[in-house]
């Protein structure tokens, strides 16, 4: 459940004073009937909101943003270990969405849910290449060399080709690495391929997004802005 005038503004109906005025005017109706009350508390999923008649999304299309703590199975459900969406709040989990790609269990950082099939399929495609950048604690020292080899495409051990990458060294053991694709254990392949096993695995930006003090194990939902900039960085 949530405010009636905090899903308008959500759905891009306006800001929050205009949303006020567009209510007070009696051009909402939840279920039929005109509601005059911002503050009322509406289910979007269960209930038809309408504006001048036009009913906003049936579903409304939610973007999510999880600091995933380490220890969580990016899943929608698995039988023994702790899942992602434990971590989202009950009336969320409801709203079908699904995490965008995935991090290892022990990666911690920024993972994206959504309930829109189209938009989670660009993020994750290769061919739009949604930059992600993750920061890497690891044995030994990223060096000139190796930074070459990932700018150029580097090849795994089993012969699987990785997309050009960035690999900028932050000093003795730790580094940055931005790629475009999410391969199986891309990051720690990658890695490992230069005798640079990584310890500690973080994903701090996707694209446009960065977590920016969110709190780890905390979620929050993205504005429309944030979303409409995330759409332009995968088409
Ligand atoms: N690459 C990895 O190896 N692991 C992750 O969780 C994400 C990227």
């Amino acid at each position: 459940m949530e405010r009636l005038d905090k899903f308008l503004c959500d759905s891009g109906v306006g800001s929050r004073s205009q949303v006020k005025l567009v209510i007070k005017a009696g051009r909402v109706t939840v279920d039929g009937a005109v509601q005059g009350d911002a503050s009322r508390k509406i289910d979007p999923q269960q209930q038809e909101i309408c504006v001048d008649g036009e009913r906003l999304g049936g579903k409304r299309r939610l973007v999510v943003m999880l600091n995933k703590p380490a220890g969580y199975l990016t899943a929608t459900q698995d039988r023994q270990d702790k899942t992602v969406m434990d971590l989202l709040p009950e009336d969320l989990r409801r709203q079908g969405l699904n995490p965008v790609g995935r991090l290892d269990k022990a990666t911690e950082g920024l993972l994206l849910f959504t309930n829109d099939g189209d938009l989670l399929h660009r993020l994750i495609s290769p061919k739009k290449e949604v930059p992600k950048v993750y920061y890497a604690r690891h044995e030994g020292t990223a060096t000139e060399a190796d930074v070459a080899v990932f700018a150029a495409g580097l090849t795994l051990g089993d012969g699987t080709v990785c997309l050009p990458a960035v690999l900028e060294p932050l000093g003795e053991g730790e580094s940055l690495i931005t790629v475009c694709e999410g391969k199986y254990h891309q990051v720690r392949r990658m890695m490992a391929s230069r005798q640079m096993t990584v310890q500690y695995l973080e994903r701090r930006k996707e694209g446009n997004l960065e977590l920016e003090g969110l709190p780890r194990g905390e979620i929050r939902i993205l504005t429309e802005a944030e979303v409409t900039e995330l759409e332009k960085s995968s088409l």
